[in-house]
């Protein structure tokens, strides 16, 4: 059976995007291309989406779903650090509305083989490009004690990573690490049971930090969005939904840093030329899911949209 993504704030993302000027989109996370379809299904005058992932098997699902929209839905594999130049080959300077809705598809937390998820067991890999070489046995196996250490404080927010961490290493001097099971059962056993959590798994974190970890998925994504923005026409709409507080951080920080463009000479203490932003914040505090849909997708939980609107160049 294929594994379904439910693409989440979908009514909120299409309520910001149907805009009568908004006629070119580009998806830059387009997975099984569940905003992609309801985009081009319920807004007319989207005259063409370019649909953009990192993974292959993303790549091949939203091509296979949006193949009923003939010429309309453009699909490639990019990662969206790459995405203008992937525009620019099509000779696309513009476009009047980008998407970005980060993290990972169901089709990676559900399907064992991907090694995302501690539910069942599975290889340590965890790579939404199956291209690349670092993988999270490879973290798990190969990096030095204090670099896990770093790794599960700084993307996992973890407070036992130092027990965490240890355990690994003294685990897998004894047998490498291959399986995603052995890794959480190893991360139970080494944290406290008094930890006050409530149904949280202790190894909920530990893999959260190696998903970002493996796939550098917080090192361009400042870079990317304002190269989102670049791209937009004036008027066009930037949409950026994430998963966690520190992607969140990124993006907030991002879209409110480009609301400001001071030009005064460096000398100045305090900006005097009031230049204009390249964009403007369509919402002020991010979108959460509702009540209804968290109930109908657990995923939905920790999911924050933004949007900003951009500015005459
Ligand atoms: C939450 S899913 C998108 C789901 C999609 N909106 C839908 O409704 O089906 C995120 C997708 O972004 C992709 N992705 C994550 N980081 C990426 C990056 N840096 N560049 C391109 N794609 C990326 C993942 O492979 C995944 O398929």
């Amino acid at each position: 059976m294929e594994i379904k993504h439910v693409p989440v704030l979908l009514d909120e993302t299409l309520f910001f995007l149907d805009h009568p000027t908004i006629t070119t989109v580009l998806d830059a996370t387009v997975g099984g291309g569940g905003h992609a379809e309801a985009i081009l299904a319920k807004i007319g005058h989207v005259r063409i989406l370019y649909g953009f992932d990192r993974d292959e098997q993303a790549v091949m699902r939203a091509r296979r779903r949006l193949k009923k929209f003939g010429n309309r839905a453009l699909i490639g594999k990019s990662h969206f650090a790459d995405i203008g130049e992937e525009l620019e080959k099509m000779k696309i300077y513009k476009v009047d509305a980008v998407l970005m809705d980060l993290g990972g598809s169901s089709f990676h937390f559900d399907d064992p083989d991907r090694g995302f998820s501690f539910k069942a067991r599975g290889p340590l890999d965890m790579r939404m490009d199956t291209s690349q070489e670092l993988t999270a046995s490879r973290i798990v196996n190969g990096y030095s004690e204090a670099a896990l250490v770093k790794i599960f404080s700084e993307f996992g927010e973890e407070r036992y990573s130092k027990r965490i961490a240890k355990a690994i290493v003294r685990e897998r001097g004894e047998r490498a690490l291959e399986d995603t099971m052995r890794l959480a059962e190893i991360v139970e056993r080494a944290t406290p049971k008094t930890r006050g959590r409530t149904s949280t798994h202790p190894a909920t974190r530990i893999f959260q930090a190696l998903r970002i970890a493996v796939n550098g998925e917080l090192d361009s994504l400042a870079a990317s969005i304002e190269n989102g923005v670049d791209h937009l026409n004036e008027g066009g709409r930037i949409a950026v939904i994430s998963f966690h507080s520190l992607e969140d951080r990124i993006v907030k920080q991002t879209l409110k840093g480009m609301t400001r463009r001071c030009v005064c000479p460096k000398e100045l203490p305090i900006c005097a030329c009031g230049t204009p932003g390249k964009v403007k914040l369509l919402t002020k505090k991010p979108i959460e899911a509702s009540e209804g849909e968290i109930k109908r997708n657990r995923r939905a939980r920790s999911a924050k949209l933004r949007v900003a609107q951009r500015l005459a160049a």
